[in-house]
């Protein structure tokens, strides 16, 4: 955390924990999600403007109900309460909390008795979106009930002396109607922010503290070809010229032409003049064999620190890596049940800034992918790379089910740019999180011409998704798919039947292995 304007979101372990971040970054207001049981003291001289504290799950009378701490509100910043979070607020204040006989989901109607500045503009019977089991049967001594709905009387509630709020439905969802005027109510009426949190504000700062970091000494970094380490290198480039070092392995498993092509990107247009190294025969070497998924990325994450290593030794005075990590990968999930959170910081080159006694940087560790788009976007890097898909660490390896061979990838490559040119054709590209085919190892019976084929089924992908966790399939017109289909049929030898994938995640996943 740096001096701009922050909100602190308290996570009691709700799905939508992060939905709240994106809504306040939405406003252009920076926010941090931190477990329930964190040290408040860490942020006491920071720059907090306000604090929400998350839904939950539980009941607030469970065993194992996470508490509120009160050192909270001690802060002396606007308080805003969601769901188990008003519930807490509730409770600490001297309130009632009841089971309630009927459980509220879904959509409810807010009518508002009392209108502050947390509800300016907000419709009167407004839809809002409910998910709990208890609700407030006593209000608090000092607040002011400030709406209702048919299944709970007591819906939102303050205390504009302590500059305490709290409701009981989720403005976070995009289903509560005034939800978003809600939430820029609580962060720009009472947490006076001014919202100046843009990526021009981010670049700046981010250059300064690099700099900071880095001093004289040198930086690495791998580039995939990807959005996130695309975009990390432009912007440590600018803040240390030519102490930053790039270097990109191609490690065979990258789509059609990718490698060369990212490679001329990478020098003349983003003049990052990278180390090019070929190690693909080495990874489809190591790969020999292997079918197993797990197995396949733990090679491919060896060999890929191997290869780096080798590099990056030649460099002299090298002492840090340059990561493209994201938000979603730095928080894994919140524990309820009395113990602390579980935070996992997964480094997509696992391990190796430990062995090479490198430090990190992960100048997007508190960003969502589209926040780095933004960030690429205003350093003016090409939309096209901007926009990419995102692509697998371990490749077309968890592409092509079973054994992968330079064969087999081949018939892989040659499909997916035929799928993946009609979604550009078609203009569709940018509407969908991530399409792909996939190689299935399983042969089936055709006929081409008057003879008898026996050839591999390929499986297409497209999926819609805010941030990767869950996914939904990408509903074609059946005549773009026909057309894909007779074109990969008809152009790439080795493959006779082409299926869609309709599967959603969860249950599925987005990749198949
Ligand atoms: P799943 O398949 O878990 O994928 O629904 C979610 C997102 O993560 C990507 N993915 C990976 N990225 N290394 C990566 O760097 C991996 O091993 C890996 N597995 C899945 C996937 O493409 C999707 O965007």
């Amino acid at each position: 955390m740096s001096g701009h304007e922050t909100i602190i979101i308290i996570d009691f372990g709700s799905q939508y924990t992060q939905l709240i971040t994106r809504r306040i970054r939405e406003a252009n207001v920076y926010s941090e999600v931190y477990p329930h049981d964190f040290d408040v003291s860490c942020f006491q001289n920071e720059n907090v403007k306000g604090i929400i504290l998350s839904g939950g799950p539980l009941s607030v009378y469970d065993e194992d109900a996470p508490k509120l701490n009160p050192a909270i509100l001690d802060v002396k910043v606007p308080v805003l309460g969601i769901c188990y979070g008003l519930q807490l607020l509730c409770l600490h204040y001297g309130g009632k909390v009841k089971q309630a006989e009927n459980r509220e989901y879904g959509k409810a109607q807010i009518r508002i008795l009392y209108g502050t500045d947390l509800f300016k503009d907000v419709k009167n019977n407004s839809i809002v979106w409910m998910s709990h089991g208890d609700h407030l049967t006593e209000l608090p001594e000092g607040f002011e009930i400030l709406g209702k709905s048919d299944h709970s009387p007591i819906c939102a509630i303050s205390n504009e002396y302590e500059r305490v709020y709290g409701v009981q439905f989720h403005p976070e969802v995009v289903h509560t109607e005034d939800g978003k005027k809600i939430i820029d109510n609580f962060l720009l009426n009472i947490c006076k922010c001014t919202g100046d949190w843009t990526p021009k504000n981010f670049i700046d700062e981010k250059i300064n503290s690099i700099r900071d970091i880095v001093g004289t000494d040198k930086a690495i970094c791998a580039l995939s070809g990807g959005v996130d380490s695309t975009v990390a290198a432009v912007l440590v480039k600018k803040a240390i010229g030519d102490n930053l070092i790039s270097i990109h392995i191609d490690n065979g498993l990258m789509r059609k032409n990718e490698s060369e092509k990212v490679g001329k990107l990478f020098d003349e247009k983003l003049n990052l003049n990278h180390i090019h190294v070929d190690a693909s025969e080495r990874f489809l070497s190591a790969l020999t064999g292997v079918t197993d998924p797990e197995e396949k990325r733990k090679i491919i994450g060896k060999t890929f620190i191997e290869v780096f290593e080798e590099e990056a030794t030649k460099i002299e005075n090298a002492k840090f890596l340059i990561q493209g990590t994201l938000y979603p990968d730095v928080i894994e999930s919140v524990t309820v049940n009395g113990t602390s959170a579980t935070i996992k910081t997964h480094h997509n080159v696992g391990g190796l800034p430990e062995k090479m006694h490198l430090k990190l940087i992960e100048p997007f560790r508190d960003l969502f992918k589209d926040e780095v788009r933004k960030v690429g976007k205003e350093l003016k890097i090409d939309k096209e790379l901007v926009q990419r898909h995102p692509f697998p660490g371990p490749g077309l390896a968890i592409r092509v089910l079973g054994e992968i061979t330079k064969p087999r990838l081949d018939i892989l490559r040659e499909a997916d740019d035929i799928f993946i040119s009609a979604i550009r054709e078609a203009g569709l590209y940018n509407k969908i999180w991530q399409a792909f085919a996939v190689l299935l190892p399983v042969s089936t019976v055709g006929v081409m011409g008057d003879s008898r084929t026996y050839e591999y089924v390929l499986s297409l992908r497209a999926v819609t998704s805010h941030d990767g966790m869950t996914a939904d399939w990408f509903s074609f017109e059946h005549d773009f798919l026909a057309d894909v289909s007779n074109k990969i049929i008809n152009r790439v030898r080795g493959i006779n039947r082409v299926v869609y994938d309709i599967s959603s995640k969860p249950p599925a996943t987005i990749e198949w292995e």
